[in-house]
């Protein structure tokens, strides 16, 4: 069936909504030029997680952990949000409530201007002490692995690496938002890392409208209740564009 026929489809179910949560992985910032992790020259695809993405690889090297994540950052930086991002944006003015439930650490949904948004994987724009856990600001001009002024800890990535608990505070409000939406949509994520990938089968269960937006197949395709396969940047806008047009009728 073509897109804009599933669309139209779920327009009587839209028409109802008034919580959506929109849950993205690394595929909604690849039409920004930010690798994914899973594809066949994404991130996962050049390094091993287990030589830099945990405490272990940093506790053995932190120069080396440190200069890969102030490079992700740096290309996060040059980026810009793409359609995808602000038609997620643009929901907020469709619905009573939408929240952003991301994986990523790259601020995009923020900078396109979404207003409630839990980063479950953290951020790498936010750094603090490995020892104390003081926030710390980072200086543009900064080179190598700083240390903290309270403690002398040294800093590290504010990013949530493998084997580590998500921030409980960020987990809890995502889940509530999931067990309080009326539309759950699943974009740009292989659902493959848990407890995140947890989310979109909780919602199935408790009997929510689960889409998913993906130009691939993945572990969520063939529970969801709608499937809209394509790029989050071409089909986002058009959920947003059938939704006005319904509404402006
Ligand atoms: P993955 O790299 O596993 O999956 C990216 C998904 O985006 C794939 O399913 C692609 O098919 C899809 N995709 C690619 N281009 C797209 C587009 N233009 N529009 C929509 N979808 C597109 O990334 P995540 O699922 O985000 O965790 O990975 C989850 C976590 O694994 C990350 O947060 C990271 C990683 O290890 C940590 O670092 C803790």
């Amino acid at each position: 069936m073509l897109i804009a026929d599933k669309l139209r489809e779920l327009r009587h179910i839209l028409s109802e909504v008034n919580h959506v949560v929109v849950f993205t992985g690394a595929g909604i910032s690849a039409e920004s030029g930010v690798p994914t992790f899973r594809s066949p020259d994404g991130i996962w695809a050049k390094f091993k997680p287990e030589e830099l993405a945990n405490i272990n690889a940093f506790m053995a090297n932190p120069q080396r952990v440190w200069e890969w994540y102030e490079h992700r950052r740096t290309v996060v930086d040059q980026a810009t949000p793409n359609p995808g991002h602000y038609a997620i944006v643009a929901l907020e003015s469709l619905f009573d409530r939408v929240d952003v439930i991301t994986q990523n650490v790259d601020g995009l949904h923020a900078r396109a201007g979404s207003r409630r948004i839990h980063e479950l994987h953290g951020s790498l724009h936010a750094h603090r002490c490995l020892e104390c856990s003081t926030p710390y600001d980072l200086a543009a001009t900064e080179e190598g692995v700083p240390h903290c002024p309270s403690c002398g800890g040294l800093i590290r990535p504010g990013v949530v690496w493998f084997g580590e608990d998500l921030p409980q505070d960020v987990w809890q409000r995502a889940e509530t938002s999931t067990r309080e939406c009326d539309l759950f949509l699943s974009v740009g994520t292989s659902t493959v890392v848990y407890p995140a990938a947890q989310l979109p089968f909780l919602a199935l269960s408790l009997g929510k409208h689960v889409i998913e937006v993906n130009p691939e197949a993945t572990d969520l395709t063939r529970h969801a209740d709608t499937v809209l396969q394509g790029a989050a940047g071409e089909i986002l806008p058009e959920l947003v564009a059938t939704i006005r047009s319904d509404r402006s009728k």
